[in-house]
Parts: C-alpha cells; sequence; structure tokens
C-alpha cells in the first residue's frame, strides 16, 4: 500500500487525477470505475480542467459506475447516473457507448446485478477510484459485508442512510438499498486509488492503515490489493499512529 498525505482537499484531487491523467496517456483506452460523493467530485473537475486545457482525452476511455441507489430515476438529481453525468462524463470527450452504468430503473435487479459482474470480470478495471464511508464502507459494502461478496442489491444501514439523507428531502425519501460492485469484485481492479478527506474518515482511514482485516470495516480488505494508492489530506489522517 502506497499512502500519500495531501495537505487539503485541493491537493488530494489534483493528486488523483493527475494519476489518472497519467495511466491514460500510457494507456488510451483506460477502464476506469468511477465512484460517487462529495470526496471525488474534487478530482471530476480537474479531469474535466485537464480535458479542456486539452491535457487529457477520454475518447477511447471506458467507465464504470461503482455503485447506484435501487430504485430510483436516472434522471433523478440523487441517482448516481445523474452525479457522473453531471459531474463529468458530460464534460469530456468520453463515448456514450464507453460508459457503462447500472439502472436503477431494472425491473430485474438481480440480473442486472449478474450482468454486470460478470462484465467486470471479464474485463477488470484497471484503475478503482473511491471513496470511503464514515463506517469504512467502500461502494455500498455496509460493515460485515463478505470479503468475497459480488455485485449484488444490499440493505444500507441506518448510519447511511443518515448520512446520504442530506441529499434527500428527509430520511423517509432516502434509498434504502442500492446495488453495488461487491467486495470480491472491487479487489479484481488492477490498481485501486483510495480518496478520504476530513476528520470524520478518520477512524475508517485508521482501521485501513493501522488495524488488521475485519469485516466490521469493509475497507480493510484493501490491505490485500496488491496495487492500493490511498490519498488523504491531513485531517483523514489525523488519528494514524506516528510510526506509519
Ligand atoms: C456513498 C457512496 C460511497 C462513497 C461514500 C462517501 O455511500 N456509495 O461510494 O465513498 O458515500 O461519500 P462522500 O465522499 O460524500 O463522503
Amino acid at each position: 500500500m502506497m499512502v500519500i498525505i495531501s495537505k487539503n482537499y485541493n491537493e488530494m484531487s489534483k493528486r488523483a487525477a493527475k494519476l489518472v491523467i497519467d495511466e491514460i496517456l500510457k494507456k488510451p483506452n483506460l477502464r476506469l470505475g468511477c465512484p460517487t460523493g462529495q470526496t471525488p467530485s474534487g478530482m471530476y473537475k480537474e479531469l474535466v480542467k485537464a480535458y479542456k486545457e486539452k491535457k487529457a482525452d477520454f475518447s477511447k476511455v471506458h467507465a464504470y459506475m461503482l455503485d447506484e441507489y435501487y430504485p430510483i430515476k436516472k434522471t433523478s438529481k440523487n441517482s448516481y447516473n445523474y452525479y457522473l453525468n453531471d459531474n463529468f462524463f458530460n464534460h469530456v470527450n468520453i463515448k456514450k457507448e464507453n460508459i457503462n452504468t447500472i439502472n436503477p430503473e431494472s425491473k430485474t435487479p438481480k440480473k442486472e446485478c449478474v450482468n454486470y459482474e460478470k462484465k467486470l470480470r471479464k474485463n477488470p478495471v484497471d484503475i478503482q477510484i473511491l471513496g470511503v464511508g464514515v463506517n469504512g464502507h467502500i461502494g455500498f459494502n455496509e460493515p460485515n459485508s463478505n470479503f468475497n461478496s459480488k455485485t449484488r442489491i444490499v440493505n444500507l444501514t441506518e448510519s447511511t442512510i443518515k448520512q446520504n439523507s442530506r441529499f434527500f428531502k428527509n430520511k423517509e425519501q432516502a434509498p434504502k438499498q442500492t446495488i453495488t460492485l461487491g467486495i470480491e469484485t472491487i479487489m479484481s481492479a488492477k490498481k485501486i486509488i483510495l480518496l478520504a478527506s476530513g476528520k470524520n474518515k478518520t477512524e475508517a482511514i485508521k482501521h485501513l492503515i493501522n488495524e488488521k482485516e475485519d469485516k466490521s470495516w469493509p475497507v480493510t480488505a484493501l490491505r490485500k490489493h496488491k496495487n492500493l494508492i490511498v490519498i488523504a489530506d491531513k485531517d483523514a489522517v489525523s488519528l494514524l499512529r506516528q510510526s506509519n
């Protein structure tokens, strides 16, 4: 595991974007796993800026969603499909046919999960970007998810529903289920870049860096990944032991 500590959110976002851009230069048809949330939005801004300045070309890049609420309208402002279009895809030259989405309106969600899993196993992503939940979830793999879990429908924990309800009118309107890549699916990525910013992520980062693998902190599954880069700002590492 490589840990890069940035002085603040902006620096973290710039570092992450630079890593992605460098990989695209090496491999123009890069397969990129795309998360949502507040954490990666600065990185997407940097990627869009690089595209506008002609420093990045997404014309051959393939993108894959990490997770999505279920059920939700794709056009809902709170859907992750909307987020990715609005923050990233609509502003760069990625081809529509190269954007691999999870359909949150599917009438056959189990089939949706099986097909998405198959797609990712056949062609694992080159880079999976990840954020982390306050409770250590990755994607929507909540505490006590199996480390060998696959793409599936999950029930969200009270804590995550509460965290995410800030985006909805009230807690009742916040979705209670999602479709997420499983932990094993995430681990099949060739490289993982995990981003963390802010004091509320420090407990999760401490578990990832200082503690053992522990199902109650899903992020610790990443300790076994051979090519993991953690980019965290100073606030997110404030609980780390000095020796690290
Ligand atoms: C959601 C997403 C995760 C994300 C997490 C943290 O639950 N499913 O993929 O990492 O939120 O979000 P934020 O970056 O807004 O703190």
